[in-house]
C-alpha cells in the first residue's frame, strides 16, 4: 500500500490542479471571520473589508469575509465526489464593533452556504475547549442583565454532497477501513472534549497565526468518513495537520494554503520521521486490547476474531479491520509518498 501527500501554494478559490469529483473527504478549518487575528488575512483578499472594519460596519465586513470563504466552498463542491463529505471546523466570533459587544455566527453562515449549494446538512459536533482564563466572564459581573456567556466551544460542521456514497467495487476496502466499536461510541457523540495542543511552528508570529487544530480532530474525521485509497483535501491547510493525519490513517491527501510560509512548514512536517505518526495507530491498538480485557468472560465469548490481528472485536463489522503502520516515507515534490507494512503483525503492540 502506498499513499501520496502534497501541498500547493494557492488561493483555494481556484484549485485547478485538482480534478473534478476526485476528493472523497474535505477536512478543514478556515480563517475565522471577525476574529481579529484573521483580519489581515481577509483584508489582503478583499480591500473593502478594512474600511468597513474601521468605520464600524461589522455586519458588512462579516459578509465580505464570508464571501471569500464562499468562493472556496464552491470550488470544494467542484472537486468533491457525489456522496463525499465536507467537515468544517469553525468557531463563532465575539467582538465589540462601534462600542457594541456582539456575536458573529460563523457556523450558521457556513451552514447556510452549504444548504444553498444543495448539500445535506448532517448533525454536527461541538468541540468543547474549556478556558482556564481567570477573566473569562465578561460584562457586568453579578449585576443583571449585562453579562455575557463565555464561549468555550467550536463546531465541526458536517455536510454531504447529495445522497449517501455508494460502495460497490470498493466494498472490501470499506470493510478493511472499519474502526473499533468502542471508538464509534466516542467519535459519533456530539460533544468532543479535546484539548488544544501547542504547535511547534518555528517563529512565534507563525505559531500565533497558525491556529492549528489538534491532530485528534482530523484523525477522527478521516477514519469516520473515508476509506483506504481515498484522497482527503484541506483547502486551508495551515501547518498541515490534516495531511499528517491522512498519512497516519493510510489515506492520500492534498493541502492548499495561500501563505508560502505555511506550505513550507507543512512540507517539512510531512518529511519528518513517520514513527511519530505510527504511535497514534499503535496507541489505538493498545487501547482496543485494554478494552477487550475489561469485558467479562461471557461478553468475550460473544465477540469475534479479527482476521488480521490476534485480538477479539465486538462486532462482525470489525473482523476485517486493518490499521496501517508506515514503513517508510519518501520525499516527493511538495510532499511525500508513504509505504505501509503489508502485514498487520508488524506492530510490536499486538
Ligand atoms: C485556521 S488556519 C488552518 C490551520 C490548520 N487546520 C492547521 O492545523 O494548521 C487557516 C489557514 O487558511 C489559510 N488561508 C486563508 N485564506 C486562504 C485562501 N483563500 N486559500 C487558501 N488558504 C487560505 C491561512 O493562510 C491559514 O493557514
Amino acid at each position: 500500500m502506498r499513499t501520496e501527500h502534497r501541498v500547493i501554494n494557492a488561493n483555494a478559490s481556484d484549485m485547478s490542479e485538482i480534478k473534478n469529483e476526485s476528493i472523497a473527504l474535505v477536512v478543514t478549518s478556515p480563517p475565522y471571520p471577525m476574529i481579529e487575528m484573521w483580519d489581515d488575512c481577509f483584508c489582503g483578499q478583499d480591500a473593502r473589508i478594512i474600511g468597513d472594519l474601521q468605520n464600524g460596519k461589522g455586519t458588512i465586513a462579516f459578509e465580505w469575509m464570508h464571501q471569500i470563504l464562499d468562493r472556496v466552498w464552491h470550488e470544494v463542491d467542484r472537486v468533491v465526489i457525489p456522496g463525499g463529505i465536507v467537515c468544517v471546523n469553525i468557531g463563532d466570533a465575539t467582538r465589540t464593533v462601534n462600542g457594541v459587544f456582539q456575536m458573529f455566527s460563523n457556523h450558521s453562515r457556513i451552514i447556510s452556504t452549504f444548504h444553498n449549494m444543495g448539500y445535506c446538512v448532517l448533525p454536527d459536533v461541538i468541540w468543547r475547549k474549556p478556558s482556564n482564563s481567570p477573566n473569562k466572564f465578561m460584562g457586568s459581573g453579578m449585576y443583571p442583565a449585562g453579562a455575557y456567556v463565555t464561549y468555550e466551544h467550536e463546531y465541526i460542521l458536517i455536510f454531504r454532497k447529495g445522497d449517501k456514497r455508494a460502495f460497490t467495487s470498493d466494498k472490501k476496502m470499506r470493510q478493511r477501513s472499519a474502526y473499533f466499536w468502542e471508538e464509534r461510541n466516542i467519535w459519533f457523540s456530539d460533544l468532543w472534549d479535546i484539548k488544544g495542543i501547542r504547535q511547534k511552528v518555528d517563529k512565534k508570529t507563525d505559531r500565533a497565526r497558525s491556529a492549528a487544530f489538534p491532530f485528534e480532530i482530523p484523525y477522527r474525521l478521516i477514519n469516520m468518513y473515508s476509506i483506504f485509497g481515498d484522497t482527503v483535501l484541506d483547502p486551508f491547510a495551515g501547518t498541515g495537520t490534516t495531511m499528517l493525519a491522512a498519512m497516519a490513517a493510510g489515506r492520500n491527501s492534498i493541502g492548499i494554503d495561500i501563505e508560502p510560509t505555511f506550505v513550507n512548514y507543512s512540507i517539512s512536517a510531512m518529511q519528518k520521521d513517520p514513527q511519530v505518526l505510527n504511535r497514534y495507530t499503535e496507541t489505538r491498538l493498545q487501547a482496543h486490547q485494554r478494552f477487550i480485557e475489561t469485558l467479562s468472560q461471557a461478553q468475550q465469548e460473544k465477540c469475534y476474531q479479527n482476521e488480521n490481528y490476534p485480538f477479539l472485536v465486538k462486532t462482525r463489522q470489525e473482523v476485517k479491520a486493518f490499521f496501517p503502520i508506515i514503513s517508510e516515507s519518501e520525499p516527493a515534490e511538495n510532499g511525500v509518498y508513504c509505504r505501509y507494512h503489508p502485514s498487520a503483525m508488524r506492530s510490536a503492540s499486538v
